[in-house]
């Protein structure tokens, strides 16, 4: 697709995760406005949103709730600072996430992204544990294939090797623990699966508790490692090993929190309550940057200066806890409480899980996951593997739907305000997009 500025956008612009040389040969799209699950094109064209946009707006595009919210406050205050003072939509905002998130996740510190979030949480536990006189803690635990986010410190937490390798040698790695997702739907195997990961897990702890400031995982699902799910007994089990061995955990949610699992949280899948809970992209309804690192009442308390300085957590960001975009999370909020999510997902969650079931059966498809309001699948290496993924992708966009590829995996992640018909479309362009890209050749 050609558009007017296509021009000035090849000569000063520098996408992200974009490959400069492909970008340049290939039509690709412009998106210059939005309306619900719907993206409209520069030059024409709509779209439905198969992804919420980067996984954030879940509660669709152009909410005139949202939008009023941040007119409104823009007019008001549009900044203020959050150190030594305070202003009202980050106390507002405060009140209302630390009353939504489970157990005594009281204590929210405002970041400006995904990764500044996660980094925030990653240094209060190193701080955590120094300021409690164990300061020979200070290495992370994490999932393989885990990703916090693309800053140093949230790189060497995570790692995805297809993105982070170049910078391998200058991040500080934390320790590797398998991954619990299996690629498959044999459920005994999965089962088996999860526990042989867990049991890598104990062992890895066990031996190094006392160097260990924090476990960092993405609950029940590897968002970028390739929407990979997994069982919520991992993290009970998990729970209950960092309980015995006083290790913390950071549940960095910033992907799936906010209705997308069938729960507010996706802790709350598993019952368990994190010492950390990472928040962001859906936090605005993804309408404007902001995160939140929400630590629990004892980790708060061990950051009292009592007249130390150096008890004090020494970190901020310009914008953190900005006024305009706590005003569009408090509206946000208030969307997600008055269409009763994430309980009046349940219709839509069934039946991604009923389309992802047949999805499954296709004969190009290796295996499929669902989880709330996400539906997965692998596309067999036999059967063209990645390429045959990004294939698909193109077929769905010459339908009608936009998704992006990880990977081999294919994954829908919709608005969680679609309607029942506009989830279907979706749901059925992503199977027929398959089907038609599928060779004749293949077969299970
Ligand atoms: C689990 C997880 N953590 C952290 C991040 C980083 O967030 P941001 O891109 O806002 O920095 C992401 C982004 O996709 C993510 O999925």
């Amino acid at each position: 697709m050609s558009f007017p500025l296509r021009d000035t956008d090849l000569r000063h612009l520098w996408h992200p995760y974009t490959d400069a040389t492909t970008f340049e040969r290939e039509p690709y799209l412009c998106i210059d406005s939005a309306e619900g699950v719907y993206l409209f094109e520069d030059g024409g064209g709509e779209l439905l949103d198969g992804i919420s946009s980067w996984w954030c707006v879940s509660l669709g595009h152009g909410h005139p709730r949202i939008v009023e919210a941040i007119r409104e406050q823009a007019g008001d205050l549009q900044h203020s600072i959050l150190g030594n003072m305070s202003h009202p939509r980050a106390i507002q905002l405060a009140e209302r996430l630390s009353q939504i998130a489970p157990g005594d996740l009281n204590r929210v510190y405002f970041a400006s992204d995904g990764s500044s979030a996660t980094e925030a949480a990653l240094k209060m536990a190193v701080q955590y544990w120094r300021n409690v006189g164990q300061p020979e803690r200070t290495r992370f635990v994490s999932l393989e294939q885990a990703y916090h986010g693309d800053t140093l410190g949230a790189m060497g937490a995570g790692f995805v090797e297809w993105f982070h390798e170049p910078f391998e040698h200058v991040v500080r790695p934390a320790l590797r623990a398998p991954s619990p997702h299996y690629p498959g739907n044999d459920p005994e195997a999965e089962a088996r699966h999860c526990d042989d990961a867990f049991a890598a897990m104990e062992q890895l702890l066990r031996a190094q508790a006392k160097e260990i400031a924090a476990v960092i995982i993405e609950p029940r699902v590897q968002g970028a490692a390739g929407i990979w799910i997994y069982p919520a007994d991992y993290l009970r089990r998990l729970r209950a090993l960092c309980d015995e061995l006083d290790i913390l955990i950071i549940a960095d949610e910033i992907a799936v929190g906010f209705a997308r699992t069938g729960k507010m949280f996706a802790c709350e899948t598993a019952g368990i309550v994190p010492d950390f809970l990472c928040l962001g992209k859906a936090l605005t309804g993804g309408y404007l940057p902001m995160s939140a690192t929400i630590a629990r009442d004892k980790i708060y308390d061990a950051f009292r200066g009592e007249g130390d300085d150096k008890r004090v957590f020494w970190d901020g960001h310009t914008f953190c806890g900005n006024p305009i975009t706590a005003a569009a999370a408090i509206a946000a909020l208030d969307v997600f409480a008055e269409l009763d999510l994430p309980a009046s997902c349940a219709p839509h969650e069934a039946r991604i899980a009923d389309a992802f079931t047949a999805v499954g059966a296709m004969d190009s498809v290796a295996y499929q996951k669902t989880l709330g309001m996400i539906g997965m699948c692998a596309i067999r290496e036999d059967a063209g593997g990645a390429p045959l993924a990004r294939e698909i992708t193109l077929a769905a966009r010459e339908r009608g739907l936009f998704l992006r590829p990880l990977g081999t995996s294919l994954y829908l992640w919709p608005p969680l305000t679609a309607t029942t018909p506009e989830l279907d479309r979706m749901l059925n362009i992503f199977h027929e997009s398959i089907e038609a890209c599928t060779p004749a050749a293949v077969a299970k």
